[in-house]
């Protein structure tokens, strides 16, 4: 695996890729890698010729007071696990490459940013849009790879491709969970061993959640169904349960087609989101 830190530097190695004729597959990460970024390296393995990933932490999708200091780093781990999984390319660029200077350029889209994650966090969409289309520009890949873990991104990423015709198709790969159901997150090693016991009950209440909706229920009882479970676990404070168009991100009632129920709920200092998609 080619290791590059400099912007010119990937481009250089991915325009001969380019040249050859050679398919790219892009998987942009923040680091501290699981068993769900892997999937979604192999998932680029098996359908590209290059496969590129990137590393960077981001400080413009995390809020003052937010874990971006503290956000776990290995990226000697990180090395192993991308060897392993058969990455071509590793691309770790300093926050000094993506953000030489004072953006004058904003890339949001207030529609789909204001509701669920945004509530809480009113400027990350921005910040992820805006990194996101920063290393599509630089990486200029066929596909790119995201998880459903992350619903609301995924909306985010795909309307911003769709509106500004980005050539590339998105892919997006199933959570990744644990067994007890637990969706991996580089979030969950901040869990104690109290929290990590009570936090599968995030995908139990989705999963309530999910039951409802197949029984016919509307959105609102849906919702409140999930919230009811979460309630029952001392340890989790929820933040939101909804029921949403999963493009818009706008609650849904009448509970017909794609449908996500989506949470986010702190345990301790930590907090994490989950979500299903169904298909009613
Ligand atoms: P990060 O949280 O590192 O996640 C990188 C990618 O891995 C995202 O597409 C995310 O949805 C996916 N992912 C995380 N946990 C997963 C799981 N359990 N199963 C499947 N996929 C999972 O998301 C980001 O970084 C950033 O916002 C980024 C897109 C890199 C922009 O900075």
């Amino acid at each position: 695996m080619e290791v590059f830190t400099r912007i010119a530097d990937v481009r250089r190695a991915l325009g001969s890729s380019r040249r050859e004729g050679r398919s790219i597959g892009f998987v942009p990460t923040m680091g501290y890698l699981h068993a769900g970024h892997e999937a979604l390296v192999q998932a680029a393995r098996a359908e590209c010729d290059t496969v590129v990933v990137s590393i960077f932490v981001n400080p413009l999708q995390f809020a003052p007071g937010e874990d971006f200091e503290s956000y776990p780093r290995d990226s000697e781990r990180d090395r192993e696990i991308l060897t392993r999984a058969g990455a071509d390319i590793l691309f770790m660029p300093s926050v000094a490459d993506i953000y030489p200077r004072p953006l004058l350029t904003e890339v949001s889209l207030p529609e789909l940013s204001r509701t669920l994650e945004g509530r809480t966090r009113p400027t990350h969409f921005q910040g992820v849009a805006t990194v996101v289309l920063k290393l599509l520009h630089i990486v200029w890949p066929d596909r790119a790879y995201f998880g459903q873990k992350d619903g609301q991104q995924v909306a985010v990423v795909r309307r911003l491709c769709d509106d500004l015709d980005l050539p590339l198709d998105l892919r997006v790969v199933p959570t990744v969970r644990e067994s007890d159901g637990l969706a991996l997150s580089s979030r969950n090693v901040y869990l104690s061993p109290a929290e990590r016991r009570a936090a599968p009950t995030l995908y139990a209440a989705l999963l309530q959640g999910r039951s409802a909706a197949l029984e016919g229920r509307r959105g609102a009882d849906v919702a409140a169904e999930i919230e009811a479970a979460i309630a029952r676990e001392p340890l989790i404070r929820l933040d939101y349960a909804a029921v949403v168009d999963p493009e818009t991100m706008q609650p849904k009632d009448a509970l017909q087609g794609r449908v996500m129920l989506a949470v986010a709920a702190r345990l301790g200092r930590t907090r994490l989101i989950d979500n299903i998609v169904l298909e009613l």
